[in-house]
């Protein structure tokens, strides 16, 4: 039993797991040809392109998780797992006009907090790495101290431990020692810090813009391209 839970393959949930979309069109296959298949089509189970783990924490910020979900989205051909701490419903429901249940409704799969039996807390599940966006310094301190008494922190040392890409979109400010040291030894143990600075030259006319190219550059990280931003060419001549 538990091994089902832990190692099926895509589309396998827990009981406090749950899935929202279909799984997306893979074989390509012409519908519309009216000749009949003269062979037998056997369909092997195929992973999609990339599979992604994000994770919301309570720090401020929940927009930038939102809007890492829709760019996940909208790119295609992208399995997400979604894990929101307590603190990020409430920050969702205090900083957005979203609710919580709207936020789970663009991942493929959440996963409950507390559930430490979802596919994601396990290395045997293959994934292309987690985002924790934003990162709380409370979950951070977690993270560094391998200290994995909910999924987000467990699924995080899985990334570690499997040497798979982590990406902590840490904000808190001003930052005190124990953050900064905190952030140096995860990255030395292979997460990427990658806190969400603006960048002016952008030019942004409003905040959707900065955040738009935040989380252009968080998902440049996993190789991924959302072309929503506008990328830095040189001096542009007016
Ligand atoms: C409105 C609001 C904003 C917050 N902003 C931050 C923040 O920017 N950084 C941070 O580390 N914690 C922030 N916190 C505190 C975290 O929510 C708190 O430490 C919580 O325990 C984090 O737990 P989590 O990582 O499990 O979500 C904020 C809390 C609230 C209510």
């Amino acid at each position: 039993m538990l091994h089902n839970f832990l190692h099926g393959a895509s589309g396998t949930i827990t009981p406090q797991s749950s899935r929202h979309s279909p799984e997306p069109d893979s074989d390509g296959m012409n519908t519309s040809n009216n000749t009949p298949p003269t062979t037998t089509i056997t369909t092997v189970p195929t992973r999609p392109r990339k599979r992604i783990v994000v994770a919301i924490t309570g720090a401020t910020g929940a927009l930038l998780g939102i809007k890492t979900l829709l760019a996940l989205r909208a790119l295609g051909n992208i399995e997400t797992h979604l894990i929101m701490s307590k603190w990020a419903e409430a920050t969702i429901k205090y900083e957005t006009d979203y609710h919580p249940s709207n936020v789970r409704a663009l991942a493929d799969y959440t996963h409950n907090i507390s559930d430490m039996a979802a596919p994601v807390s396990s290395g045997s599940f293959k994934t292309d790495g987690m985002i924790v966006v934003p990162c709380s310094m409370k979950t951070l301190a977690a993270i560094h101290a391998g200290f994995c008494d909910d999924l987000i922190s467990r699924t995080a040392d899985v990334m570690l431990k499997e040497r798979r890409r982590l990406v902590l979109v840490v904000r808190e400010t001003p930052l005190s020692e124990i953050h900064l040291r905190n952030m140096l030894e995860v990255t030395r143990a292979g997460a990427v810090i990658a806190p969400p600075v603006p960048a002016f030259y952008i030019k942004p006319g409003n905040v959707e813009d900065l955040i738009d190219q935040s989380v252009g550059r968080m998902l440049d990280l996993f190789g991924l391209d959302t072309e929503g931003f506008e990328r830095w060419e040189g001096w542009k001549k007016e």
